[in-house]
């Protein structure tokens, strides 16, 4: 499954806030660089929890090599805006920025959708980058800002086209709108959790990235589901053991007090259920396959975390 995905050019990993989305595309990209791809890995927001979860310290607009195989970048828009000047009508790059952030503000929150056209179209050009014939990246994991931005930014291109009837804009947002349409090329996936609202708003994010887009849903990943490691009837039988009639024997055999013990495996048993319900739920109400992302009680964060969840990844049929 996770093969599917990564046959990709280009991902993108979208979900609630705190669902996982920086650590599940760093997983990704250590899958992808595991298959030597060349990765680039790109982060929308510029919090540095990206970078962070592939060990490296905040990086800026131009890819950094942050492990093998394996640059990032962090988006920002105004210098987005400077590359493409630059590039395509060959403004020099201002050392001074003042004016033109001042331009660059009235733009962008003037005509709706620039911003979102901006960061798109720089995924999309290192998406074209080339070494000779071959790509410079072999893939590109986007690691998307929480669920309200990522339609937008996957529409930029289109909603462009409507305004932009000819020229170089025009040309250049239509093939990015084929690109974001080609399913054999680009992905969404949705994070979710075994919880209500982030469930329902992965659900929804589906949902609307159906209908309202062109872009094809590779996958959801359920994360930090729980295992089913003990039974309804095991906890009764430890329950029942541990009663007021039983107590006596029960601090006995256990060389101590037995609540610690019973409340640990209602807990267990109750987020294993909530687990298997969310699962249940997210397979009726996607078209998607929904894969599980265990909890990963060990470690707290960063690379080591990334590398616990990329090998869980790799595991889950
Ligand atoms: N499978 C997992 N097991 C245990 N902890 C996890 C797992 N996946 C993610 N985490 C932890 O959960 C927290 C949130 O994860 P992460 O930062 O990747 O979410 P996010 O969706 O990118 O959040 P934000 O919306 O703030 O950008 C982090 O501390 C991360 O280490
Ligand atoms: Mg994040």
């Amino acid at each position: 499954m996770v093969d599917a995905l990564l046959r990709r050019r280009l991902l993108f990993v979208a979900g609630k806030g705190g669902t996982g989305k920086s650590t599940l595309a760093a997983a990704l990209a250590l899958l992808a660089a595991r298959r030597n791809k060349r990765v680039l890995c790109i982060e929308i927001d510029a919090k540095g929890s990206l970078p962070a979860c592939l060990g490296s310290g905040p990086v800026g607009f131009e890819p950094r090599v942050v492990q093998p195989n394996i640059s990032c970048l962090s988006m920002h828009a105004e210098e987005s805006l400077q590359e493409y000047l630059r590039l395509y009508f060959k403004v020099p790059r201002f050392t001074r920025m003042t004016p033109l952030a001042r331009v660059f503000e009235f733009v962008a929150t003037g005509v709706p959708g620039t911003k979102d056209m901006l960061i798109v179209g720089k995924i999309a050009y290192e998406e074209k980058r080339r070494d000779g014939e071959r790509p410079h990246w072999d893939i590109i994991i986007v690691d998307s800002e929480a669920t309200g931005h990522v339609l937008p930014q996957l529409n930029a291109a289109r909603a462009m086209m409507d305004l932009a009837k000819g020229g170089i804009i025009r040309s250049q947002t239509v093939w990015i709108d084929e690109m974001l349409a080609d399913p054999e090329r680009t992905a969404l996936t949705i994070c979710a959790l075994p919880e209500e609202m982030p469930a329902v708003e992965a659900i929804e994010l589906h949902d609307r990235a159906r209908t309202e887009t062109r872009i094809a849903i590779g996958a959801c990943f359920l994360n930090r589901t729980f295992p089913q490691l003990v039974t309804a009837r095991s906890v009764r039988t430890l329950e029942s053991a541990a009663s007021a009639e039983h107590l006596d024997e029960a601090r006995k055999r256990l060389g101590g007090d037995p609540a610690g013990v019973v409340v640990g495996a209602q807990l267990a048993l109750r987020l294993a259920d909530a687990s298997a319900k969310y699962s249940r739920r997210l397979r009726e109400q996607m078209t998607c396959p929904v894969l599980e992302v265990p909890v990963q009680a060990g470690v707290r964060s960063g690379l080591a975390i990334t590398r616990q969840v990329a090998t869980a990844l790799e595991q889950t049929a």
